[in-house]
C-alpha cells in the first residue's frame, strides 16, 4: 500500500497544491520554513485523521481560511482508495473513504499504517510520561481495533471516577458503593490495555536493540522496559491501596494512566547519560522498531515519514541508517532535508530509484525522477 497522490487545500502554508508521489522513496528539500514538514503532517493526517504536530485543527487550517481539505489516493495491488478529509475547525470534521462518510474519525485509524520520526520526538519522548504512553497507544491502535475502544472506555471511566472523588472531597461525603461500581468497571479495560502494552514491549524490545545496533555500529547497549502499577497487583487491590490518597487528592492517583516506559543506555537512565546523537539514534531505533512491529502484525508496509533525521547524526550513522532503510524492507518512505545536494548524493549512492521534490513557500515541484542508471 502506498500514497499515490495528495491534494492540499488551505492546509497550513499551502493554498492549493497537488503532488504525485513515488511508491518508494520521496525526498522533499528546501530552506527552513518552506513547508516540508507540513507535507509530512498532511500524509500523517490522511492516515490517522489528525495532525502529528498540532493539538487542534485551528492550528492546521491556513491562516485566514475557515476550512481545510485534504485528499489522498492510496494504492495497493487492487483498486485505489480515495480519502477525503474536510475540517471546519471548531465546527465539524468529516472523513470520507471512496465517497462514503466514516461514522467515527477513529474508524480511519489502522487502514493506512504510518510511522513518523521527527526531531521533536527526542524531547517529547524524554519529557513527560504521557508522550511515552502516546507512543505505545499510537502503535497499538494502528494494529488492534479493540484497543482504541478500550482506551476510550477507560478514559471515560477515569474521568467519572475523578469527578466522583472531587464531589466527595468538596462535599465532605463518601459513597464507597458508588465509587466501587466505577472502579470495578475500569478493571476489564485496564487488563486489556495492560496486556496489549506488555505484549507490545515484549515484541518491540529485541527489534529495537537490533535497530540500535545497526545504526550505532553496536556502540552502546540500550534497553526499554514497561513500567506499570498493574504489574504485581490487580486494579481493585491497587485502588484499595491508594484509596486514602485518592480521596485526599480528589483524583485517581494509580492505574494504567500512570504507565511508563523506562529507557536505559549502558544500564544508566538515558536522559541523564546519552549525548544528542545517541539520543537521536535511540529515538530513531524505537520508531523503526515500531514500524517493524506494525508491519509484522498487520502484514502490510506502513508509510514511513522521516523529518530532518540526518541532522546531528555523524556520517557513519547516516550511512548505516540509509543502508538499513534501503535494505530493511520498508514500503513508501518520505524524507525531508534542507540540503538538496547532500540528499541527492546520498540517495544516488544508496537508493538509486526515488523522487525528489523542491519545496518553496508552499509550492512543491518535482526536481528529478528516477535518475538513469549508469
Ligand atoms: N496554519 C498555518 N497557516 C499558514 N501557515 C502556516 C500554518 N502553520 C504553519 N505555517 C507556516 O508553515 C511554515 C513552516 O512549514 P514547515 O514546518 O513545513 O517548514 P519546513 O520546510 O519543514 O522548515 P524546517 O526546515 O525549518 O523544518 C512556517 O512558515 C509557518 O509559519
Ligand atoms: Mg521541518
Amino acid at each position: 500500500m502506498h500514497l499515490h497522490s495528495i491534494r492540499l487545500t488551505q492546509f497550513r502554508n499551502y493554498e492549493a497544491e497537488s503532488i504525485v508521489f513515488h511508491p518508494g522513496f520521496n525526498v522533499l528539500t528546501g530552506a527552513n520554513g518552506m513547508g516540508k514538514t507540513n507535507i509530512l503532517d498532511a500524509v500523517y493526517y490522511l492516515c490517522l485523521g489528525k495532525s502529528y504536530f498540532s493539538a487542534g485543527d485551528k492550528f492546521v487550517v491556513r491562516h485566514g481560511s475557515e476550512f481545510f481539505r485534504l485528499e489522498g489516493t492510496f494504492r495497493e495491488s487492487g483498486n485505489p482508495e480515495k480519502v477525503v478529509i474536510k475540517s471546519l475547525p471548531g465546527n465539524r470534521k468529516e472523513i470520507e473513504v471512496n465517497g462514503k462518510k466514516l461514522e467515527r474519525i477513529g474508524d480511519l485509524v489502522g487502514r493506512y499504517g504510518c510511522v513518523i520520526i521527527s526531531p521533536d520526538d527526542i524531547h517529547l519522548m524524554l519529557e513527560g510520561s504521557e508522550e511515552r504512553r502516546n507512543f505505545i497507544n499510537n502503535t497499538i491502535v494502528q494494529t488492534d481495533t479493540l484497543y482504541l475502544d478500550n482506551l476510550l472506555l477507560y478514559t471515560q471511566l477515569l474521568k467519572r471516577r475523578n469527578s466522583l472523588l472531587k464531589t466527595f472531597a468538596d462535599g465532605h461525603t463518601f459513597d464507597p458503593l458508588l465509587l466501587d461500581t466505577v472502579s470495578e468497571s475500569m478493571a476489564a479495560p485496564s487488563v486489556f490495555i495492560h496486556n496489549k502494552r506488555q505484549e507490545l514491549v515484549r515484541m518491540l524490545s529485541p527489534v529495537f536493540n537490533q535497530c540500535y545496533g545497526a545504526i550505532s555500529g553496536s556502540a552502546e547497549q540500550v534497553g526499554i522496559t514497561y513500567q506499570s502499577q498493574l504489574e504485581n497487583r490487580d486494579l481493585i487491590t491497587l485502588f484499595a491501596d491508594t484509596l486514602a490518597k485518592d480521596r485526599l487528592l480528589a483524583r485517581t492517583t494509580a492505574g494504567i494512566h500512570r504507565d511508563d516506559l523506562v529507557f536505559t543506555m549502558d544500564g544508566e537512565p538515558l536522559k541523564a547519560f546519552a549525548s544528542q546523537g545517541q539520543l537521536k539514534s535511540f529515538v530513531l531505533s524505537l520508531k523503526l522498531a515500531q514500524y517493524s512491529i506494525m508491519q509484522s502484525v498487520s502484514g502490510r508496509d506502513p508509510i514511513l515519514l522521516l523529518d530532518d533525521i540526518f541532522d546531528k547524526l555523524d556520517h557513519s550513522r547516516v550511512q548505516h541508517l540509509l543502508a538499513l532503510l534501503h535494505g530493511g524492507g520498508y514500503g513508501q518512505v518520505f524524507i525531508t532535508d534542507t540540503e538538496a545536494s547532500r540528499m541527492k548524493t546520498i540517495m544516488d549512492q544508496v537508493v538509486g530509484d526515488y523522487h525528489m521534490f523542491e519545496v518553496s513557500k508552499g509550492n512543491v515541484s518535482e526536481k528529478s525522477s528516477d535518475p538513469q542508471p549508469e
